[in-house]
């Protein structure tokens, strides 16, 4: 239907929870899965220990209008992110602009209009944008506003200061305990009970072809795979050609082409690129190995939803192995939480103790697992001293694992130039860290660089020692493949092409300017008028990770004084020279330029970088025009408000 519902799903919430028989539900925004799986939590937990009826919900999957009709013997849970600038997420903008719209009327019309509702919230945010967890924020102003009735605090995570996590268990604890006042709930002694059903199916096996084996997009290998490729659905793509930027001790940066033109995919210049990544082969032999899976890895297992509203998060009948190589986000920082729950299924004794440690103390949790970048495996070898955890019901590592996401990148092609084949630029880390005999290593782009030495018959093609299995078993295709999918987003060039541009992006910030320098230089090839781009790239130093030295020098060879750049090396000298530093050098320049309504663009480091640029531009605005900051930096924010000052970064 026109909502995209699947036929026979009511979208009206009262139904539901009545007919489900529930009394909580838990409705998440949520972009890239993350508040999504922090729903899922709220709802196990308030299960086991509460005993509440709980279900987990997509915003976009229900209607608003009759919120005030849910009893007040139920209570809504909010699980909101705030995306980019202070958006909803895709899913949540429906919803957010139905709750915050002045005059929005409800069925019942009662007065105050949500004068029954009981809810709780809890936000997703990263305080290096200006809009800080702004969704939940403004949801919870608007939910007052109509008379709803909050339980506990609007908790707030911050993604920016790495204490989502924490945030989120600190501010869980006294909800429920406000929840438990209010709904006279008694507290229980945890039972687990597993959301999922697993059976071993006998007559199959691996090769069987209704066994889902982790092919990324099945109809697509089948070579039956239609579009709208999309966050469901991705394009298996060939890489064109990979090669690497530059290669140093812990530090790669690779170059990709990757090409869309037999998918009916588009993008513009500046849109994001999402990578669909493979765990590597190593970390899920050990993740097999001490769950004690290894034996039965490739076994056909049937996995059920024991409760109605829980959906299974990948296709099935399946095996183990596919399950945790392509759907579980098995390399990521563990939950503390999560280790608290696993103590139950400990080996023996010493490890539960160990395990409840872990999950109790904020700080011993640290020192142990975090500082280490342990994942989930590692620390049950650790702590179980190499006993096997056989005793874990695989449901609950399917519900206390997140699902594999997708990695985006900013495409760093110009569609101008090359509508159907979109470049990436990723930096592979693999650092050294204390208490390890490993280097940490990233999973999606430890990945990339895994099918860039396949492509090109690397001698070693696994120098870190991870084996990929690069596309599945099923997979018929010659040559490298990559699943990936498109993401539109808001950095653009201004639509008028002679507006000058001014770009800073160190490191792999450099990546969508490059697709803008590359849109101009074809715009001039074209005979077209453009006004000047300047380019401020900032790396470590000329001789190791200057990135796409030579086509500076072939765009300015064609673009004459339409383009400059200007470098900013920070570690050839004994002391630090970064972007800003250059863009202050050039004060009146800059002035002059956004005078003449240059537009701004930062891209790459969200933590540091992109705030200290945005600071210099209002000391540089006051400076030249002689202001006082706060007026400058007013401007500054204007700019933002008319797309002038454009950023596109990430932490
Ligand atoms: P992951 O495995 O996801 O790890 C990432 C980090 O998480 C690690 O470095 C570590 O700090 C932490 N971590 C992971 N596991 C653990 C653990 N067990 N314990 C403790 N800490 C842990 N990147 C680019 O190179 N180029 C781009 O153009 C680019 N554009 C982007 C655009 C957007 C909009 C966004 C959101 C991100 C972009 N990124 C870009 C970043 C990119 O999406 C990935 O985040 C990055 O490549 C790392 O992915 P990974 O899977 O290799 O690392
Ligand atoms: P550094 O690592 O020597 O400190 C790309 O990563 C470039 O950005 C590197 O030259 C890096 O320098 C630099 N960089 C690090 N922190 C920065 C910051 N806060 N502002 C601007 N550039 C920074």
């Amino acid at each position: 239907n026109a909502n995209g519902v699947k036929a026979g799903k009511t979208r009206n919430i009262v139904e539901k929870l009545e007919e489900s028989g529930k009394n909580c539900i838990i409705l998440y925004g949520s972009q890239t899965g993350t508040a999504e799986d922090y729903a899922s939590r709220l709802a196990k937990e308030g299960k086991s220990r509460f005993g509440l009826e709980t279900m987990v919900a997509d915003l976009e999957d229900y209607d608003y209008e009759n919120l005030d009709a849910i009893p007040s013997d139920k209570v809504v849970m909010f699980v909101l992110a705030t995306y980019g600038e202070g958006e909803p997420t895709d899913n949540a903008v429906d919803f957010y602009e139905f709750i915050t719209a002045e005059g929005v009327s409800f069925s019942e019309g009662n007065d105050p209009a949500l004068g029954n509702l009981n809810y709780v919230a809890f936000g997703l945010g990263n305080n290096t944008y200006e809009h800080y967890n702004s969704m939940v924020r403004n949801v919870n102003k608007a939910l007052e506003k109509l008379g709803a009735h909050r339980i506990g605090d609007a908790g707030e995570g911050d993604d920016g200061a790495g204490t989502m996590e924490e945030d989120f268990l600190a501010w869980k604890d006294p909800m429920w305990k406000a929840l438990q006042e209010k709904m006279g709930l008694e507290e229980r002694e945890a039972v687990y009970e597993p959301i999922f059903g697993i059976t071993e199916r006998e007559g199959l096996t691996k090769d069987s072809p209704e066994v889902y084996v982790g092919e990324p997009n099945k109809m697509h290998l089948d070579g039956t795979a239609k579009g709208p490729f999309n966050a469901h659905n991705p394009y298996i793509a060939p890489i064109h050609k990979s090669y690497e930027l530059f290669s140093v001790k812990d530090r790669n940066c690779l170059h990709m082409d990757i090409d869309i033109s037999a998918s009916n995919l588009t993008y513009q210049t500046g849109d994001h690129i999402a990578v669909w990544p493979t765990n590597a082969g190593e970390e899920v032999d050990r993740f097999m190995d001490v769950l004690d899976l290894t034996d039965k890895r490739h076994n056909v297992i049937s996995v059920k939803a024991l409760e109605p509203t829980a959906k299974v998060p990948f296709p099935t009948p399946t095996t183990f192995d596919a399950i945790v190589r392509y759907h579980m986000e098995i390399c990521a920082p563990v939950s503390r939480q999560f280790l608290a729950t696993l103590a139950a299924f400990a080996p023996d004794e010493e490890s539960k103790a160990e395990m409840t440690k872990l999950g109790g103390d904020k700080d011993y949790f640290h020192h142990k697992v975090n500082v280490h970048h342990l994942n989930i495996a590692r620390v049950l070898q650790a702590v179980g001293k190499g006993k096997k955890w056989s005793n874990v019901p695989f449901s609950a590592l399917i519900e206390g694992i997140n699902k594999l996401q997708p990695r985006y990148y900013s495409i760093s092609s110009s569609s101008l130039e090359q509508p159907k084949m979109i470049s990436i630029t990723a930096v592979v880390e693999s650092q050294m860290l204390p208490g390890r005999d490993d280097p940490f290593q990233g999973v999606a782009t430890n990945y990339l660089l895994a099918l860039k030495q396949k492509q090109n018959g690397d001698p070693d093609p696994t120098p870190f020692g991870l084996s990929y299995e690069l596309m599945g078993p099923r997979n018929k295709y010659t040559g490298i493949h990559v699943p990936v999918h498109v993401r539109h987003s808001n950095f653009k060039l201004p639509s008028d092409p002679t507006k000058p541009i001014i770009c800073v992006g160190p490191g792999t910030g450099v990546a969508p300017m490059r697709g803008f320098v590359r849109e101009r230089r074809k715009m001039i090839e074209n005979g077209q008028n453009v006004g000047k781009a300047i380019l401020f790239f900032g790396c470590r130093k000329r001789a190791e990770d200057f990135l796409y030295e030579k086509e500076w020098e072939e765009a300015k060879a064609v673009m004459g004084d339409k383009f400059e750049l200007v470098t900013a090396f920070s570690r050839e000298g004994n002391k630090k020279v970064y972007v800003q530093h250059r863009l202050k050098e050039r004060a009146k320049e800059i002035n002059e330029l956004i005078e003449k309504k240059a537009y701004f663009y930062v891209c790459g480091d969200a933590a540091n970088m992109a705030r200290e640029v945005n600071t210099v531009l209002g000391q540089i605005l006051a400076e030249q025009r002689g202001i006082p900051e706060a007026k400058a930096e007013e401007i500054v924010k204007n700019m933002r408000a008319a797309n002038q000052y454009q950023e596109d970064v990430w932490s």
